[in-house]
C-alpha cells in the first residue's frame, strides 16, 4: 500500500497546474472515473448496475462504509438515520432569519453549518461508533433540513419525517405534504428520484468534494465540511448548473425555441454564453449518467402525461451538438445535468432547488471523501502559487502617495 505522507517527500518542485487538471491530490479506493470510455464506479460496482438493482441508502451505505450492506445492516442504518431526524426546534428560529427570497442553496450551506452549534463535539474518523452515529445523523438531519429551504421559501408549515415511509418518499412527503390532504406520490417518481440521488452521489474529486476534503484537511468538523461542500457545488459551473440549465432551456422557449441562435451564441468566442449542461472536465466522450438520466425523462415524462416543450428544445440542441465542429473537436456532450432538471421540473420540484437535490443526492459521496481522507490521515491541503507581483517596494507614508 501506499502511503500519502511518504508521497510528500517526493515533491519538491512547484507544478503549475491551474484548475488542478493534471493534479492528483489523494489516493482513494471510493469511486473509479474513467473519461475517456465513459466509466463510472462505486467501489468497484458500475454506475449502471447500482441504478438499475440499488436503493440509494443500499449505495450511500456502499460509498461511506466500503461495502453493500446485509439486509439486517441496511435495515438498521435505516432506523438509526430515522432515529436523527428531529432537528434542533432552536434551528426554526435561523430558517426564520433569512429573507422569503434567499437562495436555498445559500440558507442550506448556513443551516448545515448551523447543525455544528447542536453537535459542538468534533466526530473522531477513528472511533467507529462515533463516526456511525455522526454518519446517521447528517444523513437525516440533511434532508429535513434541505426541504425546509423550500417550505420556508412557500410559507408553508414546516413537515416533520414520516418514520413509515422511506428515505426517498420522505423527500416528497416533506417538501409538497400540506395540511389540506393525503399526499401520495406516484412510486414512478419516487424510483426516478431513487436512481437520480444515485447518479448524483459521488464523482471522486470533483470541486464541491475536493473542497469538502480540503476543509476537513484541517480538522474543521464533518458538518462543517459539508457546508462548505454546499456553497462549491451552488456555482453554475458545477452543481448549479441544473438549474442554468432549466433556465437557459427556458429563454429559448420564451425566445420563439430557436435553438440555433442559441448554438451561435455558444461557439461565438466574444459572447460569454455557454450552452450549460454541456461539456465535463474528466467525461471527453460520453457522460454514463446523462445516458442513464435521459431514459429516465423519457420514462418519468412518458408516465406522468407531461408533454414539455422544454424537452423538445433541450432534444434539438442535444442532436444539433452531435454534428457540430465545434462540440464535436471540443468533445463538448451533454453532462447529468443536462436531463436531471427536465426530470425535477416534471415532478413538481421548482427551479430554485435542483441544486438542492443534487446536494441531497451528493452528500453520502462528500461524507465518504471526508471520512477516508481523515482515516488515511491526510496532511492539510496547501497548493503553491508562482508569484507574479511586484518586487520588494519602499513603503510610502499614506500623506506622500
Ligand atoms: N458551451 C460552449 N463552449 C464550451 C462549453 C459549453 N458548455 N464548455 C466548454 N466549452 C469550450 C470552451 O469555451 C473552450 O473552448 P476553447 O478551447 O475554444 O477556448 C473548450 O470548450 C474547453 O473548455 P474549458 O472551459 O477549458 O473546459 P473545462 O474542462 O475547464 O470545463 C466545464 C468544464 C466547466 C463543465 C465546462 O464545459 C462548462 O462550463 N460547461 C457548462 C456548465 C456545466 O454544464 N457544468 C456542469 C458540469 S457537470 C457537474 O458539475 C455535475
Amino acid at each position: 500500500a501506499i502511503d500519502i505522507n511518504k508521497l510528500r517527500d517526493l515533491t519538491g518542485a512547484i507544478t503549475m497546474d491551474p484548475g488542478y487538471k493534471n493534479s492528483g491530490s489523494c489516493l482513494s479506493k471510493i469511486t473509479f472515473l474513467d473519461g475517456e470510455e465513459g466509466i463510472l464506479r462505486y467501489r468497484g460496482y458500475s454506475i449502471e448496475d447500482l441504478a438499475e438493482k440499488a436503493h440509494f441508502l443500499e449505495v450511500s451505505y456502499l460509498l461511506i462504509f466500503g461495502e453493500l450492506p446485509t439486509a439486517e445492516q441496511l435495515q438498521q442504518y435505516e432506523t438509526d438515520i430515522r432515529k436523527y431526524t428531529l432537528v434542533n426546534e432552536e434551528m426554526k428560529s435561523i430558517i426564520d432569519g433569512f429573507p422569503k427570497t434567499a437562495h436555498p442553496m445559500g440558507v442550506l450551506s448556513a443551516l448545515t453549518s448551523a447543525l455544528t452549534a447542536f453537535n459542538p463535539k468534533a466526530v473522531n474518523p477513528d472511533h467507529p461508533k462515533e463516526l456511525y452515529e455522526s454518519v446517521c445523523k447528517i444523513m437525516g438531519k440533511f434532508l429535513v433540513i434541505a426541504t425546509w429551504t423550500y417550505r420556508k421559501s412557500m410559507g408553508y408549515p414546516l413537515n416533520y419525517y414520516d418514520n413509515t415511509k422511506g428515505y426517498v418518499e420522505n423527500f416528497m412527503h416533506l417538501m409538497f405534504q400540506l395540511p389540506t390532504g393525503p399526499y401520495t406520490p406516484d412510486p414512478i417518481v419516487i424510483n426516478a428520484l431513487d436512481k437520480l440521488f444515485i447518479l448524483h452521489a459521488d464523482h471522486e474529486q470533483n470541486c464541491s468534494t475536493s473542497t469538502v476534503r480540503m476543509v476537513g484537511s484541517s480538522h474543521a468538523g464533518l458538518f462543517a465540511s459539508i457546508s462548505a461542500g454546499v456553497s462549491a457545488l451552488w456555482g453554475p459551473l458545477h452543481g448549479g448548473a441544473n438549474q442554468a440549465v432549466l433556465e437557459m432551456l427556458e429563454e429559448i422557449h420564451q425566445n420563439g425555441g430557436d435553438a440555433d441562435k442559441y448554438m451561435a451564441k455558444a461557439k461565438d468566442k466574444e459572447d460569454p454564453f455557454r450552452l450549460m449542461g454541456f461539456g465535463h472536465r474528466v467525461y471527453k466522450n460520453f457522460d454514463p449518467r446523462a445516458k442513464i438520466i435521459k431514459k429516465a425523462a423519457d420514462e418519468v415524462l412518458s408516465t406522468l402525461g407531461v408533454d414539455d416543450p422544454i424537452l423538445a428544445i433541450a432534444k434539438k440542441l442535444e442532436d444539433a451538438a452531435l454534428v457540430d465542429e465545434y462540440f464535436i473537436s471540443r468533445k463538448l456532450y451533454p453532462n447529468v445535468d443536462f436531463y436531471s432538471g427536465i426530470i425535477y421540473r416534471a415532478l413538481g420540484i421548482p427551479t430554485d432547488m435542483f441544486t438542492v437535490m443534487f446536494a441531497i443526492g451528493r452528500l453520502p459521496g462528500w461524507i465518504a471523501q471526508w471520512k477516508e481522507m481523515r482515516i488515511n490521515k491526510e496532511p492539510i491541503g496547501r497548493p503553491r502559487q508562482i508569484y507574479t507581483g511586484y518586487p520588494l517596494r519602499d513603503f510610502i507614508p499614506v500623506d506622500k502617495r
